[in-house]
């Protein structure tokens, strides 16, 4: 479904991408890590359109069509879905009703009518239950004077009202406790379908003891150097990544 080739990709000129080739099929979750400054967060960027990196070379197909060509909203409507490393606040504007343009937005691209506001309402209850998130979040402004963990689980109420089909997890567990983190991988668990795929960006191990990702890659310096099974998670969180330096 999602299909990297030789990916590069700049900002402000700088080359942070240095051709990155990377396939996830319909169902698969794979498991990105590496050191900071590596270029996940660019990686991620890059493919929801993040408009501050410029792709000089390579090409991202996803479900047939030319990711690159289309613009940021088009590719959420298409069912791409990140959670943001540090998600931003949009002051004045609710949750709902940010939620509601969101949702209507991809109706819209699949030609379908805005939802009624009846319908609306009682979609957003029943996934605010699903998630286990108070309805006061919902009238709060987005994400603002949210706390780390209301933040979090406010991501994962947006993935339940928008149904992506390829989720971006960017280090979704930086700054969570063991309770906010089974909250975050429970919710990603309970509204996976099997066609859902997934980068999950993360630095620990535990995340992936509640998500298991088919597939575990190592970026270091804009390049995919090692990819394995669920057990390179494992080597990394004991070795580190010097090892993995040394076999270049
Ligand atoms: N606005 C920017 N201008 C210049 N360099 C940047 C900018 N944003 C990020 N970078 C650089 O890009 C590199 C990759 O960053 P990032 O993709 O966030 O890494 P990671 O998520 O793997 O920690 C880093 O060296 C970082 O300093
Ligand atoms: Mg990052």
């Amino acid at each position: 479904m999602l299909e990297i080739k030789n990916l590069h990709a700049n900002i402000n000129g700088k080359e942070i991408l240095k051709g990155v080739d990377l396939t996830i099929r319909d169902g698969e979750i794979h498991a990105l890590m590496g050191t900071n400054g590596a270029g996940k967060s660019t990686l991620s960027k890059v493919i929801v359109g993040d408009p501050s990196y410029e792709v000089t070379e390579g090409s991202i197909i996803f479900d047939g069509h030319d990711l690159l060509a289309m613009k940021p909203e088009e590719r959420a409507n298409a069912g791409i879905f990140m959670s943001f490393q540090q998600p931003i606040e949009i002051p004045g504007v609710s949750m709902a009703n940010f939620l509601k343009a969101a949702v209507n937005a991809k109706r819209k691209y699949q030609g379908l009518d805005p939802m009624k506001a009846s319908d609306f309402l009682s979609m957003m209850r029943e996934k605010r239950k699903l998630v286990s998130m108070d309805s006061k979040l919902v009238n709060r402004s987005v994400n603002e004077g949210f706390s780390g963990g209301e933040r979090k689980r406010n991501e994962i109420f947006q993935m339940a009202m928008l149904e992506p089909t390829f989720c971006i997890l960017d280090e979704t567990d930086s700054g969570l406790d063991v309770d906010a983190l089974r909250i975050v991988a429970e919710g990603f668990n309970k509204l996976r379908k099997p066609e859902t795929s997934a980068i999950i960006i993360t630095h620990y191990q535990r995340l992936l003891d509640y998500i298991t990702p088919d597939t575990v890659h190592v970026l270091l310096d804009g390049r995919i150097v090692k990819t394995g099974g669920p057990e390179l998670a494992k080597q990394i969180e004991d070795n580190g990544f010097d090892w993995i330096k040394e076999e270049q």
